[in-house]
């Protein structure tokens, strides 16, 4: 079982998300154990102040260290003999990808750590061994949305949270492939129709077209991606043979 311990300002952000769907059935089948701590309540002064003015001037609050200290070392000293992976959500971090995913999913105990207002005081990550994640080249007002996204990311990852392996193996951004296009009843809707292929009944000729449209969605798409795809000589020769605009 996965557990993820999240700390957070915000923990009333999460429960809808966490109810839900696939991380919720995962949650009750004891797949992964969420838990959600606030970290206003490792504050011992009578206003509970986790934050404070930058030193050195400029805009906004820095998040005080010594609650978000406190906050993980009470977690640890849950299960001493535990080995921990501490993130650190910032813009700065190491950008997330499904590979990245797959080596956080092999953890048993992952911490999160949300930061909120101009972010959290540096000896956090300095002093704390994190690994420091970003969801993407933008920036959010919390950690809230991005260790959601951590989360719904890692725990799809997960032996029997989802029900199908087959469907994972086939995913968008697994072997740095955009997954084939998707389609279903009816048969025609508006005046386009479905890909005779997919109703051929011919597994073999379905499998070769979404392979192939695969392969030619990521290099319109995502020619950054197409670049770390393991593709076959003939599916390279294919690509050389299409008129792609941006190859
Ligand atoms: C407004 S941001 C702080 C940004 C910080 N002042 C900077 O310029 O790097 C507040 C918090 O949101 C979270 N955050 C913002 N953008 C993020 C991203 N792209 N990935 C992960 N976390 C992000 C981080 O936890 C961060 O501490």
């Amino acid at each position: 079982m996965l557990n993820i311990d999240v700390l957070t300002l915000f923990p009333e952000a999460f429960p809808g998300f966490l109810e839900h769907s696939i991380i919720g059935r995962a949650m009750a089948q004891g797949i992964v154990k969420i838990r959600l701590h606030n970290i206003r309540s490792f504050t011992h002064d009578k206003h509970h102040t986790v934050d404070d003015y930058p030193y050195g001037g400029g805009a906004g609050m820095v998040m005080k260290p010594e609650p978000i200290f406190e906050a993980v070392e009470s977690i640890r000293a849950e299960n001493a003999a535990a080995a921990f992976r501490l993130i650190l959500l910032t813009p700065q971090g190491e950008l997330l990808t499904q590979e990245l995913a797959g080596k956080l999913a092999g953890n048993n105990n992952i911490i999160l750590i949300c930061g909120h207002y101009e972010g959290i005081d540096e000896r956090v990550a300095e002093q704390l061994a994190c690994d420091e994640i970003s969801v993407g080249d933008y920036l959010l007002s919390g950690g809230e949305s991005a260790a959601m996204v951590i989360i719904d990311c890692l725990v799809r990852l997960l032996p029997g949270a989802i029900g199908s392996d087959t469907s994972l193996a086939e995913e968008s951004h697994v072997g740095n492939l955009l997954e084939y296009p998707q389609y279903t009843r009816p048969p025609e809707y508006r005046g386009s129709n479905v890909p005779d292929v997919l109703l051929s009944g011919d597994h073999k000729a379905v499998a070769d077209w979404r392979r192939q449209q695969s392969i030619l969605r990521t290099a319109t798409r995502r020619p950054d991606l197409l670049r770390k795809a393991a593709l076959t000589d003939a599916e390279k020769k294919l690509l050389k043979s299409q008129d792609l605009n941006n190859n």
